[in-house]
């Protein structure tokens, strides 16, 4: 077998291990820990830390056993170095080393945002440059032109909150647990997306500006459910989470058209966990279509964080030959425009 991958993630709060070989996946395990930050109401850093470690070692197992293949057969491991949550990364990162070095591979050290970005990479979506891309995360909201999926360039970013974060805080502000994402979409299937007029970032900045911005439409919220009391937002929940969720998933859905338009790309591509959002997947959908473009939407599962993702930007990140890597760290922050490659 040949360009067999075997790669790590454990950014945030989810351990993951994936196999994959070229744009297959032979594998994708994902262990989460949401329930377990869910009563502090978000990733309490240590925890997911602790819990990675008691992990990992079964995740990766898992992942090889499902894929029928052993640690002798891959060619290569691959692990996220950046950015996301120190004390989690590194447990990742200790893993893959310590992997690679006993069975002598070459380690790739990954971008978790270059894998947002090159989930769409792997089958079935299979989509090839050049594209525009909008990765949507808990920590991250960008669009890239893809003309080489070794150097996604940035076009535009948010300029406050991420479309998650922004999410995550409104779903608390209407009662919803951690992560809110998924609440927040099913409770806004019941509600009217027009029951609220809620600002859009930016609108003011002209139709050139690929940047975004959610801290306003974040705290519009919050007074709206100021003056309507504890008993009108019980009232109006569904209402207020439709209008709330359009407000975000609009602009992300018209930037990316509109960056598509002026770099004159054939096609587009979502990714991050907001990119499982259904309402912003019909939207994109709907807007490609509308202008002719291919759409590349990967599964659910590979928009919110996974391994596979990883392996996917793997295979556009130099490897460090062994036993070299053994002086390579995980970095909290990512590089100056964003992704590394
Ligand atoms: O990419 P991701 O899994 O982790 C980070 O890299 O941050 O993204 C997590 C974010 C969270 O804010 C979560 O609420 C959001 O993705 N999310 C969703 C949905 N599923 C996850 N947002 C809207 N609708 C969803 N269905
Ligand atoms: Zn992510």
């Amino acid at each position: 077998m040949t360009d067999l991958v075997l790669a790590i993630e454990t950014s945030c709060d989810e351990t993951a291990a994936a196999v994959v070989q070229g744009r297959a996946i032979l594998s994708n395990v994902i262990a989460s820990q949401a329930d377990l930050h869910a009563v502090y109401g978000g990733v309490v850093p240590e925890v997911a830390a602790r819990h990675h470690l008691t992990t990992v070692n079964a995740v990766v197992d898992e992942a090889l056993d499902r894929a029928g293949v052993g640690l002798a057969q891959v060619d290569r491991i691959a692990v996220t170095r950046r950015p996301g949550l120190i004390g989690a990364l590194l447990v990742g990162v200790a893993t893959a080393k310590a992997l690679a070095y006993a069975a002598r591979k070459d380690l790739v050290m990954a971008d978790h945002l270059h894998g947002h970005v090159a989930a769409c990479w792997l089958d079935p979506v299979a989509l090839d440059p050049p594209f525009v891309s909008l990765t949507a995360s808990g920590g991250h909201t960008r669009l890239d032109l893809v003309e080489d999926y070794a150097h996604p360039v940035l076009l535009g970013q948010t300029l406050d909150d991420a479309a998650g974060e922004a999410i995550d805080k409104g779903a608390r502000l209407l009662g919803i647990p951690y992560p809110g994402g998924p609440g927040l979409e099913a409770l806004a299937g019941q509600g009217d997306a027009t029951a609220f007029d809620f600002p859009v970032g930016l609108r003011s900045r002209g139709p050139d500006d690929l940047d975004f911005s959610f801290a306003g439409v974040k705290t519009a919220l919050l007074y709206a459910t100021r003056e309507l009391g504890d008993d009108g937002v019980a009232d109006r929940r569904a209402d207020l989470a439709a209008s709330y969720q359009e407000a975000i998933v609009r602009p992300l859905a018209d930037r990316l058209m509109r960056a598509a338009d002026a770099a004159g790309v054939p096609a587009v591509s979502i990714g991050g966990g907001v990119a499982a959002n259904g309402r912003l997947r019909a939207l994109v959908q709907e807007g490609a279509e509308r202008r002719g473009l291919r759409v590349a939407i990967p599964d659910r599962t590979l928009c919110t964080d996974n391994a596979a993702m990883i392996a996917a930007a793997a295979h556009f990140t130099p490897a460090i030959a062994w036993p070299e890597f053994v002086g390579e760290d995980a970095m909290a922050t990512a590089p100056p425009g964003g992704i590394a490659a």
